[in-house]
């Protein structure tokens, strides 16, 4: 209320001729301004003219672009994605603005691309279901930010995976709100603990890439608030960012940047989120229509936007009397209002500062060791025993490097015409391109691991070839990539699947190490006897990928989403459509759209092996506020040294869905050891979302708690009888 106050009176204040307030006397700059960032914003709006205020709402794109596209504007940041110039009179600094959803992303020519450390993909570190990870991570990516130079942060990727050949699957963080939720938003924490802003994006239910910019996600509002909706709501309660990029496609009709129900009703009015809305690069297509539904700034002018907020076009919808003035003020006011609640003001950034890479890179390897799942160990073969005296690793490039995903995301490694990508010229060389690996070789750190073994290399470009080698050997590792990237949706297969099984059939000890976006089919799974999930590992990856291998590490990824046995087990098994994407399937994504049918998955949601193994025992349950708490014991009842994701899921009748993921919380144990674990479940998850009030409902009456392995091998149930609640749209947790 205070703030909303305030800002009524710095709007009437900005119209009192601040021009020539501006001459009597000095301005008071932004860093000497005082009180809550609310009143700190409402002090500079009093003395901007017109144009300054106009001059924040519209971002140029950052990076120059070839060939001699776009020369990016003096002042930007070389190779970034947006720049929005500041204004020296009042002491407002310039938004620098850098993509960086698993590390800082370069775009632009050759000089442009630095050299910067990668994180594991996005599921990756979803699949290690460690929150301090997550953090750890957001809080790596906005140091090295904040040494380039950049102080907004395009990070805080939570699209929920409903399609699993969405392209960008790998910059999200899977197909449960309340895993993704909670992931995303410790790295948005993370990045802002540098006191820079991240954004939370794409808002919202931007699910495919498959026409993002024409189509229209097509989901009822119930479901939309129990999905993809509530993921951004729990990542922005855990994270709190400070801006919010809205998306490409249209949802239910309008387009998402020209949305009032998503923009205002549900960000502003329900959630009570203070922070501003800018724009996907390209994504706004009106003035006035836009700056109405909750639209604050436009980004990427210049080479995608329309400049729909150019001054020029601001000011005729103004004179039409479209928009008003008092809009113009609170757009305003909410940025600069985030740029001192973030300390963007107070603590400046400055380019060109000492970047501590090798600690910045033992943050990734540790995510990527964390965020590797161990699918399928038939016997043991995993880890290699040290008896393995001839190993053969064939195919994905393993002897160079490891893959990473494309698109504006794309971190490059380091210096050199090509940005130090370990494989170049794989097409497509340039968008959605480069195909980037990383120059963290498996087969060197294998070797190095594993001393006195005899370990050769074959490209499995020639599969006789490979078959041979493989029969030669004492055991075959195949390395099994799915490139994917921002703009296109891929087929769910690796790129040489007879290559796996012509492997196989010549070695029955064949271990497959997939490097993937997202789930892909395995027709070979039967014939081989380990899988090792390793996504895109990020700028450590091939040192990961052997400490797992040999044990060094033991494996503890879980799945964040669900690896069909078949694409017909799919809600919608063709390839995705442009025009009106309908999701018939509601909530009802994932693993719950399995459950749901009766569908045995190849694996589920929440797998993943270890080379010890977890008993549970003592699963209580209480109330606790208007959800609850579930309580029990995990014991490391194996030999090694290892960490569970133990998980909670809660069941309740009219659902969409059997079950759903209550919480969650990884523990590592020492063998033998016990601990007793605590993981309360958000009220929401044990409520619908009601319409006719809305809120989230729960009757009255038993809910179901089970404790899990995975989505599917429960290993403890208990039952609680919790009583009827209404929770409001605004409800937060405490
Ligand atoms: C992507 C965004 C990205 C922006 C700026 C767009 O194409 O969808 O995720 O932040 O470009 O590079």
């Amino acid at each position: 209320m205070r703030s909303a106050k305030l800002l009524l009176a710095a709007t009437a204040l900005a119209f009192a001729a601040p021009a020539v307030m501006a001459q009597e006397a000095p301005p008071v700059l932004a860093a000497e301004t005082t009180g809550t960032p609310d009143e700190r914003a409402a002090t500079m709006l009093a003395q901007m003219t017109l144009d300054e205020q106009l001059s924040l709402l519209m971002g140029f794109f950052g990076a120059d672009f070839e060939p001699a596209r776009y020369t990016a504007m003096e002042g930007s940041r070389a190779g970034s994605a947006g720049y929005v110039p500041g204004l020296p009179r009042l002491g407002i600094p310039p938004q620098w603005q850098a993509d960086a959803g698993i590390g800082v992303a370069t775009q632009g020519g050759a000089p442009d691309k630095r050299g910067r450390t990668a994180l594991p993909s996005g599921l990756a570190t979803a699949a290690t279901w460690d929150r301090g990870m997550a953090h750890a991570g957001g809080a790596m990516i906005g140091r090295e930010a904040r040494a380039d130079g950049f102080n907004v942060l395009l990070a805080g990727s939570v699209n929920l995976m409903r399609e699993p050949r969405n392209g960008r699957n790998f910059e999200y963080a899977g197909e449960d709100p309340q895993l993704a939720g909670v992931m995303v938003g410790e790295q948005i924490a993370g990045v802002q603990s540098n006191n820079i802003i991240s954004t939370s994006k794409h808002f919202a239910v931007n699910d495919q890439e498959t026409a993002r910019g024409t189509g229209n996600s097509v989901l009822e509002e119930a479901a939309m608030r129990m999905s993809d909706l509530l993921a951004f709501q729990i990542a922005h309660e855990v994270g709190d960012p400070g801006s919010v990029m809205c998306a490409y496609n249209r949802v239910n009709g309008p387009y998402s940047c020209e949305h009032p129900f998503l923009l205002t009703q549900v960000l502003r009015n329900e959630w009570g989120w203070p922070g501003y809305v800018l724009s996907d690069w390209g994504a706004v297509h009106s003035t006035a229509p836009s700056v109405n539904a909750g639209l604050d700034q436009e980004s990427g002018f210049g080479l995608q936007s329309a400049a729909w907020f150019r001054a020029d076009r601001l000011r005729a919808a103004l004179d039409a009397g479209e928009i008003s003035r008092e809009q113009i003020a609170t757009m305003v006011a909410r940025i600069l209002r985030t740029m001192f609640a973030h300390g963007v003001i107070d603590n400046p950034v400055e380019e060109g500062q000492y970047i501590d890479f090798a600690t910045n890179r033992a943050v990734s390897q540790a995510g990527a060791e964390a965020g590797i799942v161990l699918l399928k160990n038939e016997g043991g073969l995993l880890p290699l025993a040290a008896t393995a005296r001839r190993i053969v690793l064939i195919g994905g490039h393993a002897d160079r490097g490891v893959l990473s995903g494309g698109g504006s995301s794309q971190v490059y490694p380091g210096d050199g015409p090509d940005g130090g990508n370990a494989v170049p010229g794989i097409e497509p060389t340039s968008w959605p391109g480069p195909v980037v690996y990383y120059p963290s070789s498996p087969l060197e750190e294998l070797r190095a691991l594993l001393p006195h073994a005899d370990i050769s290399y074959h490209d499995g470009r020639d599969h006789e070839g490979a078959a041979a080698a493989a029969n030669a050997a004492d055991l075959a590792i195949v390395f099994a990539n799915q490139w994917a990237s921002e703009s296109i949706d891929v087929p769910m297969h690796v790129e040489d699947d007879t290559l796996v099984e012509s492997v196989a059939l010549n070695q029955r000890n064949t271990v497959v190490v997939l490097q993937t976006g997202g789930p892909v089919l395995m027709p070979w799974a039967g014939r081989v006897r380990a899988i090792v999930q390793a996504w895109y590992p990020g700028r450590m990856g091939g040192a990961a990928i052997a400490r797992v291998l040999t044990g060094a590490v033991n494996p503890s990824g879980h799945l964040p989403a669900t690896f069909p046995r078949s694409l017909d087990q799919l809600p919608h098994p063709g390839d995705p459509q442009e025009g009106d994407v309908v999701y018939t399937e509601g909530a009802t994504v994932g693993y719950k759209w399995f459950d749901a049918n009766g569908l045995e998955p190849l694996f589920p949601f929440g797998h993943g092996l270890s080379y010890t193994s977890f008993a549970y025992s003592g699963l209580t349950l209480s109330r606790a506020g208007e959800g609850l708490v579930a309580t029990f014991r995990v014991t490391n009842s194996g030999d090694r040294a290892g960490a569970d994701a133990a998980q909670v899921y809660v069941s309740g009748s009219g659902w969409e869905a059997p079950q759903r993921l209550g919480g969650f919380a990884r523990v590592m144990l020492e063998p033998g050891e016990t601990q007793m674990v605590s993981v309360a479940v958000d009220p929401r998850l044990l409520a619908l979302w009601d319409i006719a009030n809305p809120g989230w409902s729960r009757a009255a009456g038993t809910y179901r708690v089970h404790l899990g392995e995975s989505s599917r091998i429960i290993v403890d149930s208990a039952e609680i009888t919790l009583p009827a609640v209404h929770l409001s749209p605004h409800w937060r947790p405490q």
